[in-house]
């Protein structure tokens, strides 16, 4: 199993921060955005891991996670020219997924559970992780069956459809690639992600699981702060 993790975009909603860094080196608490993640990878036990960046940065993340070698890993970098999408990432990663199955994360998506079992029973389609919000519409969205299984997902749905967000964590067989390829630019210009879960879906390959600890997307003001209280009420413990 390779890793991703997306750590791109502009970071608009939270100018005037990212005017002068990218929003995934922000502080959380004890350490930059990205680290948390990371973590998540690492503890999963995936050990080659690309990181994509915007070009404007990538020279910082460089200099915070290196080769990886001191945390164990092997890490190698991809610059995403334009956001134009999460589905993106498994172009730009094509050479780098190879004949493997990948497990991408978000670089701003903190999570507390472990995946490490998931990942590693992993054979072949998709696996997504849901978890029930107060706010969907801000999220690629998932409805469920009497039988918890997954049967329509829509990104940011205008109308409600359910509570529970599709996280930023995503694992896909090496198919993905193809699939990613399909993809046609969104109303919004972007290669949404959610046309991949359908991809998967559609084939009855689609796995959704429900993430039982803390998710925190930490892209706005007030989930940043979320974080980083909730990681130092951790590192208190
Ligand atoms: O956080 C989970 C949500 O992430 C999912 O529920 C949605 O299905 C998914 O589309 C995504 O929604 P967001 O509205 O949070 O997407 P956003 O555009 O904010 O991008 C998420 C992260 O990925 C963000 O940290 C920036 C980065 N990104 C985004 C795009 C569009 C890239 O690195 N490259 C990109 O092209």
């Amino acid at each position: 199993m390779k890793g991703i993790i997306l750590s791109g975009g502009t970071g608009t909603r939270l100018q005037p921060l990212t005017k002068v860094t990218s929003k995934q080196l922000l502080p959380v608490h004890d350490r930059p955005m990205i680290m948390y993640p990371l973590q998540t990878l690492l503890l999963a036990g995936i050990k080659d891991i690309l990181v994509i960046v915007a070009p404007d940065h990538a020279g910082d993340y460089m200099k915070l996670l290196g080769s990886g070698r001191e945390l164990g890993c092997r890490i190698t970098y991809e610059i995403q020219d334009k956001p134009e999408g999460l589905a993106q990432a498994f172009i730009i990663g094509e050479d780098f997924i190879d004949n493997d199955s990948v497990c991408m994360i978000l670089g701003d998506n903190i999570f507390e559970d472990d995946f490490s079992d998931t990942i590693k029973q992993f054979k072949s389609g998709g696996h997504v992780f849901a978890k029930k919000v107060p706010d969907p519409e801000r999220f690629g969205v998932v409805k469920f069956n009497d039988q918890m299984e997954a049967v329509q997902i829509e990104e940011k749905p205008k109308s409600f459809l359910s509570d529970y967000a599709i996280t930023g964590l995503y694992i896909y067989d090496r198919r993905v690639v193809e699939a990613a390829k399909q993809v046609k630019p969104s109303n919004r210009g972007e290669l949404e992600i959610t046309e991949l879960h359908n991809w998967y879906l559609k084939r009855g390959e689609l796995q959704v699981s429900i993430v039982k600890g803390e998710w925190i997307d930490a892209g706005t003001f007030e989930s940043l702060f979320r974080a980083a209280e909730l990681m130092r009420k951790k590192h208190l413990k």
